[in-house]
């Protein structure tokens, strides 16, 4: 049954303006898709069964099997739009950290309507998967473009960035994850009274990465939400300060965090960054991924199984 290979995003830039009349920040952000994966298998379900979901890979703990995942809501979002029942079995291996800020209920979400849109046959338009996708969350709609791209508004209009060569990142997974809105809430917090810009992108990102210069990119790094995520896990600092410490020639939280995303120069040193942060015991975990890759797409079942 098809299965949908979605990968992980880490932000390059993320610019966070004041809060909107309806519950989101304006947002300017730089996305790179990188090597880890879930993988969203779509099987038949019989009529009446609606939606179910079962979980498999190295990272499950707290994932919602029930209608709270955004895998669930993406199958009913596509069966209504298809106008059928929701009748499916998702298997979902997972690789991406959960709540890590690298999008990986997100990556589960765009799997799921992939992977439906081929088990029903229905070829919804690209344009329109991408609307689905924006309704279903602000992080979505990159899952299904991957490769890199600037996001404007709530992170879901999307413009593909041109981007050379490939970046070797260490992650650095924390014990627990971080609630996106709780990190949201703690920026406005930490920036109650300041008078905000517009949220923007600099050009030294974007022309580095154009050049693909890893080290230009790696010193153009910015997160403005890495405060709020520092604040909130303190321990974070010193996840952050090893990478500094290792030679990383670019380091930040991922996103909303806990997540921390050091940029090696090349293989070789990403191994060593990986055993820095593993002997240093300040993460539960290290994944190594490069970037930027495709978005979501269908694979052949001889993949790795979801
Ligand atoms: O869209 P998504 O479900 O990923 O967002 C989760 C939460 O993160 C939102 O409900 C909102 O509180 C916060 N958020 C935000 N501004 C954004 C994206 C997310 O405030 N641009």
């Amino acid at each position: 049954m098809p299965i949908a290979r979605v990968p992980a995003k880490v932000n390059l830039a993320l610019s966070v303006g004041g809060l909107g009349g309806d519950g989101y920040h304006p947002l300017a952000t730089v996305f790179q898709a990188v090597s880890l994966y879930d993988h969203v298998e779509a099987n038949p379900a019989a009529p009446g069964a609606g939606v179910s979901i079962a979980l498999a890979g190295p990272e499950t703990a707290g994932v919602p099997t029930g209608l709270e995942n955004l895998a669930a809501r993406a199958v009913d979002l596509l069966a209504a739009e298809a106008g059928r029942a929701p009748d499916v079995a998702l298997r979902i291996r997972k690789e991406i950290p959960v709540a890590g800020g690298m999008a990986g209920g997100s990556a589960d979400a765009a799997g799921a309507l992939l992977a439906c849109d081929a088990l029903w046959g229905l070829r919804t338009p690209r344009d329109r998967l991408f609307e689905l996708a924006a309704e279903l969350g602000a992080d979505v709609p990159f899952a299904l473009l991957g490769g890199t791209a600037l996001g404007r508004g709530r992170g879901d209009r999307l413009t593909p960035v041109l981007s050379q060569g490939t970046y070797h990142w260490v992650f650095a997974i924390a014990d627990s994850g971080l609630s996106t809105p709780a990190v949201y809430r703690e920026i406005d917090r930490l920036r109650e009274g300041s008078v905000l810009t517009e949220p923007g992108v600099g050009d030294r990102l974007l022309v580095a990465l154009r050049r693909g210069d890893a080290e230009a990119v790696g010193a153009a790094l910015s997160n403005d939400l890495q405060r709020a995520a520092v604040s909130l896990r303190p321990k974070l600092q010193m996840t952050l300060e090893i990478a500094e410490e290792y030679g990383a020639l670019g380091w930040l939280v991922s996103g909303s965090g806990p997540t921390v995303a050091a940029l090696a120069r090349d293989e070789e040193h990403s191994l060593d960054l990986a055993v820095a942060f593993t002997a240093s015991g300040v993460c539960r975990t290290v994944a190594r991924a490069t970037g930027a890759v495709p978005g979501a797409r269908i694979v052949p079942a001889a993949g790795p199984r979801a």
